[in-house]
């Protein structure tokens, strides 16, 4: 009787193979390199159980991504699949159906494997598949046709694909079309996609990977790059349905988790069915390697062995690791000696320490004022350290001793921005491509802040002597989670303690204590003024008049001559102009005193990385004398008007 249902089971199993192979395309697969396990183990049966649980999600969700981890530990099986953002639901999950099928014959016994299809992948591992970027194993392909003008298509292509991802960063899914040749006749598709779990560097770090392997293909005129966590292509004929793109398709809640795998009722005919599969397949292995050739195309493939990168799982420290002894930092930091002091912050007093390792450390001294007891000035910078990102200053760790409190971070050699762009002489060493790079650091470290961290924090004390530059001049923000590190509440949003600084505040944080993830736009849009000036915003100089830099740049962009209150070493290039009156553009949108009307970080990321979206107008900003014209929007503002998108709708769109 075992013998007659595994025949129909298989039977079933390469007839539904065939029905669905119509459907869904295999393009390829890797299987990792952590190694094997053995059949019928636990790990055997959590994979059989996860599986399970995508293929049942698969069936009754519409959602395109769905994660599941089964058992704990070093038997803890987590698996993803993720559709094109652009395929229908229906294909979507066929797709997962065929890929769930499919994979343990592809990679039997293997602990960690991945499976590319058109319309899907589904990856699996024992270690984390969410939140933990993955660019290897990688496999590409092309086209083996060249264009007839192999220069200037692959000029094109690469403009269109930086424009998709720049998209494809923040939504996690983009297409775009570009026609290109002289004659304008041929058109270049593009499309890229992250997994959703992605942040913002996560999924850029990934699509910079695919197309620096795309460049390889130079003049062909269609290719693709498949990776754990994302996949990039590109076609002179349409491949994806312009009518159904969704935009990046939102994580979708774990429903109510079925039995733990433990229990093994029902799993052990699932592996004892799978023993007699494999043993009966290999009979059928000459077909299906047929078939598995026929639906894989690979011109070009990678040579070296795909390697899974382990090395990205978060470890999860505790607040003893964190501890520092307050002799140690004594010693590093000279007992504080006035030589060694770095700066003076709002909430006190920053040195510099080099600790027995011989690691250099910045110490925040922090002034004495906050009632927070030890266990919960513990817990917060726990939380706080736990927010990694590239563009923030990291926290290594605390001392609490007796009334000290002392937060250590890591030490950024530059110094702080304002060293550099109030500086008459050193101001001249920060080109605008270095500025511009900083503004976009800034602005991907305050989105992974509003949105992309667990914790949400809201700022509150952006400024150029917030930023800190590291050895190649990368900015990272500094004085994060500073409210809660004193106690105070960051879930409401009102607050009789008014941290910042004047110049930098929100008019409703600087005036009613009201604050939200706006006003931190709010001094964001001052920093980039600043930066682009030169100057500070209370004491913007204009020839002879002292005022204030957000309203001199809304005067200047009212009548046209924005470009006057660009810092006059930066003027030389006109290529850069145009990014340049961008920027104060931006930086206008984000100072508008309707908090609503103030953009998101992460339209301003959008913003900043695409250069071909058309911007809101902005309107009177805040903090200027409402004396004169009552006219908010200038001649040339009102063209751009025809021409400008709903600015809004983007907003929308950023999933979450
Ligand atoms: C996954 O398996 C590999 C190889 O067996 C092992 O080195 C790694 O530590 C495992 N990862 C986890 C999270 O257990
Ligand atoms: C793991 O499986 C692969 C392929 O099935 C096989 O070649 C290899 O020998 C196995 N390794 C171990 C340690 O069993
Ligand atoms: C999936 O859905 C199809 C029809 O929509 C149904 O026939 C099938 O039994 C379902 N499978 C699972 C595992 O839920
Ligand atoms: C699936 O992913 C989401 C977020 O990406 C996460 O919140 C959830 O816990 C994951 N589910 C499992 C079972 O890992
Ligand atoms: C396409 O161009 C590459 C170099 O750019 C060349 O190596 C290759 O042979 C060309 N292929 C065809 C089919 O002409
Ligand atoms: C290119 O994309 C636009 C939308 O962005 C669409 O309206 C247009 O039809 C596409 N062109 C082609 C040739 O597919
Ligand atoms: C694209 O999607 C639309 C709407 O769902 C559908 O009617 C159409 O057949 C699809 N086109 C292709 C080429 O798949």
């Amino acid at each position: 009787m075992a013998s007659s249902s595994a025949a129909s089971i298989i039977f079933f199993t390469i007839f539904a193979g065939i029905i669905s192979l119509s459907q869904s395309s295999l393009v390829d697969h890797a299987c990792g390199t952590n190694g094997n396990y053995t059949t019928n183990s636990l790990y055997d049966r959590n994979l059989g159980t996860a599986l399970a649980k995508l293929y049942s999600n698969a069936n009754t969700s519409n959602s395109g991504f769905y994660n599941a981890s089964v058992g704990k530990d070093s038997d803890k099986v987590n698996a993803l699949v993720l559709c094109r953002g652009d395929v229908q639901p229906g294909i979507c999950r066929s797709c997962v159906r065929d890929a769930v099928d499919k994979i343990r014959k592809l990679c039997p016994n293997q602990k960690e494997a991945v499976e590319w299809y058109d319309e899907c992948m589904l990856r699996y591992s024992n270690d984390s598949v969410i939140n933990n970027p993955v660019n290897e194993p990688t496999r590409e392909m092309f086209n083996a046709k060249n264009a007839t003008d192999a220069v200037q298509f692959s000029k094109d292509r690469k403009a269109l694909l930086d424009e998709v991802r720049e998209e494809a960063i923040v939504q996690k899914f983009a297409t775009r079309n570009m026609s290109t040749g002289t004659d304008g006749k041929s058109t270049i598709y593009g499309l890229m996609q992250c997994t959703p779990d992605l942040d913002i560097d996560g999924c850029h770090d990934c699509l910079d990977d695919a197309l620096e392997e795309i460049a390889d293909g130079s003049g062909t005129i269609g290719g693709q790059v498949l990776k754990p966590s994302c996949r990039l292509r590109f076609e002179i004929t349409p491949f994806y349905n312009e009518t159904t793109i969704v935009f990046a398709p939102s994580p979708q809640p774990q429903p109510s988790p079925p039995p733990p795998s433990s229990s093994s009722h029902g799993k052990d005919n699932i592996t004892r069915i799978v023993i007699i599969t494999v043993v009966v397949i290999v009979g059928f292995a000459v077909l299906l390697l047929i078939l598995v050739c026929i639906f894989k195309k690979k011109p070009k493939q990678r040579t070296d062995t795909a390697t899974f990168q382990t090395d990205n799982v978060e470890e999860i420290r505790s607040s003893d690791s964190l501890q520092y002894d307050f002799n140690t930092i004594e010693v590093a930091t000279k007992h504080f000696s006035p030589s060694n002091k770095l700066g003076q912050g709002g909430f006190g007093a920053v040195f510099k320490g080099t600790l027995k390792s011989g690691q250099e450390v910045a110490v925040k001294r922090l002034s004495k004022g906050s009632e927070q007891g030890e266990e919960e000035f513990k817990n917060e910078v726990l939380l706080v350290a736990q927010l990694q990102h590239r563009n923030l200053v990291r926290l290594l760790g605390f001392c609490y001793e007796g009334t000290e409190r002392l937060l250590i971070y890591e030490f950024v050699p530059n110094g702080s921005l304002d060293r550099f762009i109030f500086e008459t002489t050193r101001r001249s060493f920060l080109d605008w491509e270095q500025r511009y790079k900083i503004i976009g650091g800034v602005a991907r470290g305050l989105l992974y802040l509003h949105e992309d961290s667990r914790l949400r924090i809201i700022h509150r004390d952006l400024k150029p002597s917030n930023v800190l530059l590291d050895a190649d001049m990368n900015p990272k923000i500094s004085d994060f989670g500073m409210a809660r590190l004193f106690g105070v509440d960051e879930t409401q949003g009102n607050t009789s303690r008014v941290v910042g600084t004047y110049g930098y505040m929100a008019p409703e944080y600087a005036m009613y204590g009201e604050f939200s993830a706006r006003s931190d736009v709010f001094s964001f849009g001052v920093l980039v003024l600043e930066i682009v000036s030169g100057q500070r915003n209370n004491c913007f100089r204009n020839g002879r008049n002292v005022q204030e830099l957000t309203s001199a740049a809304w005067k200047n962009w009212q009548q046209e001559s924005a470009s006057d209150i660009i810092d006059p070493t930066l003027k030389n290039s006109s290529e850069s102009a145009r990014e340049i009156i961008r920027c104060i553009h931006i930086g206008l949108l984000c100072v508008q005193e309707n908090v609503a009307e103030r953009p998101t970080m992460a339209s301003v990321v959008l913003m900043l990385n695409t250069f071909s979206l058309a911007l809101a107008l902005p309107s009177q900003p805040a903090f200027l004398s409402r004396s004169g014209s009552g006219s908010r929007v200038s001649e040339r503002s009102s063209q751009a008007l025809d021409h400008s998108m709903d600015l809004a709708s983007i907003t929308e769109l950023h999933p979450r």
